[in-house]
């Protein structure tokens, strides 16, 4: 059997270098996180989605939401609060509004499934809106997105998630670090519009990733149990996410609960579960609606537009002092995306090891790390 880390034994554990880069293809990590998946008892077509989803979030720079994700994720499936296999069934409301019954399965199948069908009713009526119930955690929403614009269609992509912001003023968690996500087709499909944003300072799988690797975290993102500014990850995680902008991340977090759980009969007020608890199924909710971008005038010129506003942002904005470039949103993950997919993504040695644990419960192959791996950048976030 392969030992762990091919490339990179033998080597004694104690010479691990836990904050080290070692770079993996995108198709070596989907191959990797398949096999993880499909040994842990989830179906072929669910383990490609799935693995697609962490993988891409790797690819954009997104590596909260990667595949480190795959041991909490698994640790789930194994309790037996998330059913790796279920179908979700669509009911459709109104001929441009249906619902997922995502039936407690992986958060990116039941995703997937209600872009499909929401992409499929704005064809015919300009619009479709998909509500999607007893779905889990779907990682980066920006997968969604990406995948209303391959079929070109605009998008909304919400969702609401477990505690971890107080409303404005308290001190308990409350509310949920749920992203906020829409979409637009750009002037070519190189240069799309992506906003990705969730609404805390920083999205709480960063302070996840900092624990993961024994660093710190600026004082502005968290407060401890006893509500003070905090560096240290775990102290945070004890203690609150700070939503961005005070009252104003703490309304946009009420009103991702309001269209993804209220709305859809899904948990919501604080009752979804975190998806690091593998004690309850997470009953989480989402929210997509798709858009035909040519409703009101040609596909051309609505790209004739969108580039003239790219262009309005990124090119004749006059940058601030110290800023050398002005981005669109997006567009960092999209430069981060097309460097990643030649060069590797650069994981640390210590996810390495875990995510190699991981495999090696279930009998399937270890990652496999490029040859040549070293120490280098990690571009994006
Ligand atoms: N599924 C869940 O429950 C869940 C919960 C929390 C976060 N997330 C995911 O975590 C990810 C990270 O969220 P985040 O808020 O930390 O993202 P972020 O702060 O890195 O980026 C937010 C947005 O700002 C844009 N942006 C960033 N820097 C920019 C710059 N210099 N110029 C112009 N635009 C810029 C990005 O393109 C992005 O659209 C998201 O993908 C989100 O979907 C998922």
């Amino acid at each position: 059997m392969a030992t762990p880390i091919e490339k990179q034994q033998p080597k004694p554990a104690a010479e691990e270098v836990p904050d080290r880069k070692l770079y993996v293809t995108a198709a070596d990590a989907q191959a990797f996180a398949e096999g993880v998946l499909r040994g842990n008892g989830t179906p072929a077509d669910h383990a490609r989605t799935v693995a697609e989803c962490l993988v891409a979030a790797d690819l954009r720079g997104v590596d909260t939401h990667g595949v480190n994700r795959l041991p909490s994720y698994m640790a789930r499936v194994r309790a037996g609060v998330l059913d790796a296999a279920a179908a979700p069934t669509l009911t459709q409301a109104t001929p441009a509004a249906a619902q997922v019954d995502g039936r407690n399965t992986f958060g990116a199948v039941a995703g997937l499934a209600a872009v499909r069908a929401a992409v499929d009713m704005a064809r015919v009526y300009g619009i479709g809106m998909v509500s999607v119930t007893h779905s889990n955690h779907f990682g980066m929403s920006a997968w969604l997105v990406q995948k209303a614009l391959d079929e070109g269609m605009m998008s909304l992509v919400f969702t609401n998630s477990s505690p971890a912001l107080p409303a404005w003023g308290a001190r308990n968690k409350l509310l949920g670090v749920s992203p906020i996500a829409c979409g637009a087709p750009g002037a070519d499909d190189e240069s799309p519009f992506i906003l990705d944003m969730a609404p805390s300072v920083a999205a709480r799988g960063k302070v996840y990733k900092a624990k993961r690797r024994g660093e710190k975290i600026p004082l502005d993102w968290a407060l401890d149990a006893e509500g003070r500014p905090t560096d240290d990850p775990a102290a945070a995680l004890e203690g609150v996410m700070l939503p961005m902008g005070g009252p104003k991340g703490s309304a946009l977090s009420i009103m991702m609960d309001v269209f993804s759980g209220v709305f859809s009969g899904s948990a919501f007020a604080g009752h979804v579960t975190n998806p690091y608890d593998p004690s309850k199924p997470a009953d989480a909710g989402h929210f997509l609606v798709a858009i035909k971008p040519d409703l009101f005038m040609s596909l051309a010129d609505f790209r004739e537009r969108m580039k003239y506003l790219y262009d309005r942002v990124v090119k004749e904005s006059e940058p601030a002092a110290g800023v050398e470039r002005i981005f669109f949103p997006g567009e960092i993950e999209q430069r981060t995306e097309r460097e990643r997919r030649s060069s590797g993504i650069p994981y640390v040695e210590a996810e390495v090891r875990a995510l190699n644990e991981e495999a090696n419960r279930v009998g399937a192959s270890p990652i496999r790390v490029m040859e040549g791996s070293g120490e280098s950048e990690e571009a994006g976030h």
